[in-house]
């Protein structure tokens, strides 16, 4: 479903990813892992699209998303949920506004719009806080919405960069179980994360990066 082939990505003198390889398959859960500056955030962008490699190929699904002209972005977009450490939500919107806000961008009706911004809400467990100004939430919950809003749209893959960056242990766990049930259902899931302790108790493949190189790849790995 994601692969790269030999992809490198420069900014001026820095090699934010040399040469890296790697193929993920659908329904798969994995880590990327490594220290602050080793690429994660990288390999991410170029999946979305936010960057383009500057050489090597990204497919995803059977597209070379390097070739992508700025127009066919969106579309690639739609087919993905994507997560952020800091949440990234509308202030001073409601959590149905934060979740419907992309169904409404895509000229979904409003009886479907809240049909499926319930049905995600409720996956999340947030049905009682539809209503609810998104700066009333604890950070776990803003979270939550965050991924309601990743999978409204039924995304075949979910991108999280550092989900649990902003949060303590407990409300971590909860947003990584949540994913792993979003995985379950057939999802497939990249997660970013410094956080060794769930990464080892998770037991999911582990990608690891040092210096914008992948020098480990294990499956039901740990976080070295
Ligand atoms: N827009 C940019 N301009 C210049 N250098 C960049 C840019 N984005 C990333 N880099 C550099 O590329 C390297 C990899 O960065 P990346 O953000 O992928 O790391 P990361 O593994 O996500 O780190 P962190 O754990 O701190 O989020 C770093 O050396 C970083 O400084
Ligand atoms: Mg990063």
């Amino acid at each position: 479903m994601i692969k790269f082939i030999n992809t490198t990505k420069r900014y001026g003198n820095t090699y934010a990813l040399n040469n890296v390889s790697f193929d993920i398959e659908m329904g798969e859960f994995v880590f990327f892992v490594g220290a602050s500056g080793a690429g994660k955030s990288s390999i991410m962008k170029l999946i979305y699209r936010e960057e383009v490699a500057t050489s090597g190929t990204v497919l995803v699904g059977r597209v070379d998303i390097s070739q992508l002209k700025p127009d066919q972005v969106p579309k690639l977009r739609r087919r993905m949920g994507i997560v952020f450490q800091d949440f990234k939500l509308l202030p001073g919107q409601t959590v149905f506004d934060n979740v419907a806000y992309v169904l409404r961008a895509l000229g979904v009706g409003p009886t479907e719009t809240r049909k499926r911004v319930l049905g995600a809400l409720k996956v999340v467990g947030l049905i009682d806080k539809v209503d609810a100004f998104v700066e009333e939430l604890s950070g776990g919950e803003q979270q939550r919405v965050g991924i309601a809003r990743a999978i409204v749209n039924g995304p075949s893959l979910v991108i999280a960069d550092e989900p649990t960056g902003n949060l303590d242990p407990t409300n971590s766990m909860e947003i990584m179980n949540l994913l792993e049930q979003i995985n379950q259902r057939g999802t497939t899931i990249l997660i970013s994360t410094h956080n060794h302790q769930i990464v080892n108790q998770m037991r999911k493949r582990v990608i690891t990066m040092q210096n914008g190189e992948l020098i480990r790849d294990v499956h039901q790995g740990v976080y070295e």
